[in-house]
């Protein structure tokens, strides 16, 4: 660092888990650029004042995670199509003190599940599981896409409806009860996990029986500890092609590092540097 660094961060509470310093780090350094990345511990009632400290300091780019996702777009000049349809900011960008938000999470799902697992969307079949949040966050993205059809399902179903509502008629969005999972994984192209079954700890846990989906189809799961969820591990064995989370973490930081810095990410290097710090 000298007096030409130009510096980004991540602010969310709790932060000491994030590994985005070390990502963003080794990316600068890897495409020779002057940059630095650290970790804020931000409390919500700070929130505000950090966001002024961006504008103040001159940062170039910022993260932002639990808790502030949403409440943090108060306080931009702007916030982004795609940030609008899933309801929270991730990645603000600092153009000469104009702060946009983003949000590369969803965006960054749909990049890596297309360059890992299923490089076409088009015209395809779509299941996706959960309402929450993180389901929110990959719709706007998928929808995008301009598959055949997305159907949405939900243990309590008024949410995928709900949901669903959100989001126009022309964006295919649709929900389905949970009660015809069996009958649509049959002949769905991609099915994907974004609820929290079969997380850590509770790694044997499945959000739907595996063996419904149909071989030679994509399972996929927002989940990155595990790496290869149990609902991965039993759809793999079963004929499908597989997609772990860990792909969405890496692409949500390779969106924000293209936008802060112009410049392609480097990816494979962003995703080594991050298996190697889970020890693998
Ligand atoms: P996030 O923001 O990470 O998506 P969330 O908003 O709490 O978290 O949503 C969790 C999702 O996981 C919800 O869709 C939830 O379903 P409900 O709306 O019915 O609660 C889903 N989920 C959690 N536990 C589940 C389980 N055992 N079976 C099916 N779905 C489950």
């Amino acid at each position: 660092m000298d007096s030409h660094t130009v510096l980004y961060g991540v602010i969310g509470d709790p932060i000491r888990h994030s590994k985005s310093p070390i990502m963003l780090n080794r990316a600068f350094r890897e495409k020779g650029i002057n940059g630095a990345y650290a970790a804020f511990h931000v409390s919500p009632d700070e929130l505000k004042q950090a966001i002024a400290g961006v504008r103040g300091l001159g940062f170039r780019g910022l993260n932002v995670t639990i808790p502030h996702k949403i409440e943090v777009m108060a306080f931009l000049d702007e916030v982004h199509e795609g940030a609008r349809a899933a309801g929270a900011v991730n990645t603000i960008v600092n153009n000469d003190g104009r702060l946009i938000g983003y949000n590369t999470d969803g965006i960054g799902y749909v990049r890596s599940l297309k360059e890992e697992a299923e490089p076409d969307l088009k015209d395809k079949t779509i299941v996706v599981l959960g309402a929450g949040g993180a389901s929110r966050g990959i719709l706007w993205a998928l929808a995008q896409e301009k598959p055949k059809a997305i159907l949405l399902a939900n243990r309590t179903e008024e949410k995928a409806n709900e949901l669903a509502a959100f989001f126009s008629q022309e964006s295919g969005i649709s929900a389905i009860p949970w009660s015809s999972l069996q009958d649509v994984c049959s002949y769905a192209d991609v099915v994907i996990n974004t609820t929290s079954v079969g997380m850590s700890p509770n790694i044997d846990a499945v959000p739907l029986d595996p063996s419904w989906l149909k071989p030679g189809s994509v399972a996929s799961d927002l989940i990155y500890n595990p790496l290869k969820t149990a609902f991965l591990q039993q759809a793999e064995r079963n004929g499908c092609r597989i997609h772990g989370g860990l792909g969405m973490f890496i692409y949500q930081g390779a969106y924000a590092f293209e936008y802060w810095t112009g410049e392609p990410a480097p990816v494979e290097v962003m995703r080594a540097t991050v298996l190697e710090s889970f020890g693998k």
